[in-house]
């Protein structure tokens, strides 16, 4: 047994907890239910809309080792982690984002699952950032994935269920584009240009801040790269050049010829889908994390408000590098921050409020045992029933139910009871019956 605390540690306690900052750590939020209702109704969506594609849901421990990430998250992601040891010894860390841990589950069982392999998961996931604008130390992402594909279709699909998610939220061809490119092409074209295989790590993480950085400052990071300083200002100059135009530039690498050919396709396949306008080829996209091989692109707000709302490629080698056989793989992830920031700004939340279907209200406490045999009854007719714990006055309880918006008010008094009947008042017109309770429950299902 504990031996009891002195009176003395006690108060001591008590000063320290009401000298505590009692509010969640930077980065971390609280849900209160308004909060709640709102990220509810974003996971909602999701599940819909990935459901819609055919893909299933799965989901993974939010602790993984830590070299899951360190081995091919790449530098950026790595230097965020909530990484510790455990108790145990072992150095683990909290999932940063859910790709490494979906490699990791496909390639253990990969052999036995029918190949595509279409699955989501809604983590949510930590990294140790700096909190600001759509950036948060935790956050919810949809994560919808396919294995076993090296097909375009496969790239459309994947991008087509990115801008249906957005669009089932009511976001249109005005509020977002897509991004995209292709990881091949720009290390074909910095190859052509003169930069080593080994800096084109290094140059993606550098372009992939090109849009937040200044140029200098992209400069700098490429030049430490062994990009060379004409060359990466050249790569910078390449903002706004089209497929044509590159094939005539840089015709001369095969890498770049077979890109530009799979982005052809690309495009014809998601005009074909109705979806081409929301989509606009962005050379210089390069993505962040180091395990892209292919296809790459992001959503981004067209006021350019916001930072990314969903980032995604191809990444053929990542099963095969956590130890699984190799299978080609694409997908992306979408985060709730700047989903909701968006949603606010272009007004499209929705009235979430969940309103009680009854209110029970008994006249005294007399009734009420008849009172709880009703909201039961009613209540295990799948309604969203309240009553007063207090058995307090009838105008406060009518008011209780105004507040909580219930749509009828069933009044139980000492009559009533006698009589095996109720008083139902329908909120939206102030209308008033007396029914009894048989009739009340058959019409209540
Ligand atoms: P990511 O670009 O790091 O990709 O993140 C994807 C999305 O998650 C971002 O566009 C953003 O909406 C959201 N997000 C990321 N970090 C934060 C943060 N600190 N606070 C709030 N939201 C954030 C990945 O995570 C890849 N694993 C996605 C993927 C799946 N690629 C293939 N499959």
């Amino acid at each position: 047994m504990r031996p009891a605390l002195s009176v003395a540690t006690l108060r001591r306690r008590r000063i320290h907890w009401r000298l505590m900052n009692m509010s969640s750590l930077p980065g971390f939020r609280d849900f209160y239910p308004a909060d709640m209702a709102l990220r509810l109704h974003i996971v909602r969506t999701w599940r819909e809309v990935a459901r819609r594609y055919g893909f299933v849901e799965y989901d993974g421990p939010p602790l993984e080792s830590l070299e899951l990430y360190t081995r091919k998250s790449g530098e950026e992601i790595v230097g965020q982690l909530y990484a510790f040891t455990d108790q145990g010894g072992r150095e683990v860390a909290l999932r940063p984002e859910m790709t490494p841990t979906f490699a990791r589950m496909v390639a253990a069982r990969a052999a036995g699952l029918p190949k595509p392999i279409k699955w989501f998961s809604v983590p949510q996931l930590f990294r140790h950032e700096r909190p600001q604008k759509g950036r948060l130390r935790e956050h919810f992402q949809l994560n919808l994935d396919i294995v076993g594909e090296t097909s375009v279709a496969s790239d459309v699909e994947v991008v087509a269920a990115a801008i249906d998610v957005l669009r089932e939220f009511g976001l249109g061809e005005e509020d977002f584009e897509v991004r995209y490119s292709d990881r091949r092409l720009i290390s074909g074209i910095l190859v052509e240009l003169g930069v080593p295989e080994t800096g084109l790590p290094g140059a993606f993480a550098a372009l992939d801040k090109a849009d937040r950085e200044s140029s200098e400052w992209v400069l700098d990071r490429l030049a430490e790269s062994g990009v060379p300083r004409g060359a990466a200002t050249d790569v910078l100059a390449l903002a706004d050049v089209d497929l044509q135009e590159l094939a005539h530039r840089f015709g001369g690498s095969s890498e770049v010829v077979d890109s530009l050919e799979r982005l052809r396709r690309f495009q014809t396949q998601l005009e074909a889908t109705g979806l081409g306008g929301f989509a606009r080829f962005d050379v210089r996209l390069v993505r962040g994390l180091a395990y892209y091989t292919g296809l790459v692109f992001e959503l981004w707000d067209r006021r350019g408000r916001f930072r990314a709302i969903c980032g995604g490629g191809r990444y053929d080698d990542l099963l095969e590098a956590v130890g699984g056989p190799a299978l080609p793989a694409l997908g992306f992830g979408m985060g709730d921050v700047v989903l909701a920031e968006l949603l606010r700004d272009r007004d499209l939340v929705p009235d979430l409020s969940v309103a009680l279907d009854d209110f029970v209200v008994h006249v005294s406490e007399e009734q009420l045992p008849e009172a709880l045999r009703i909201v039961h009854a009613l209540r295990g007719r799948g309604r969203r029933v309240a009553f007063d714990y207090r058995s307090r006055g009838v105008a406060r309880q009518f008011k209780v139910a105004h507040q909580a918006g219930a749509g009828r008010v069933i009044v139980v008094g000492p009559e009533e009871v006698e009589r095996g009947e109720c008083v139902v008042r329908t909120m939206a017109t102030g209308e008033e019956r007396r029914i009894g309770l048989a009739e009340l429950l058959a019409d209540s299902s």
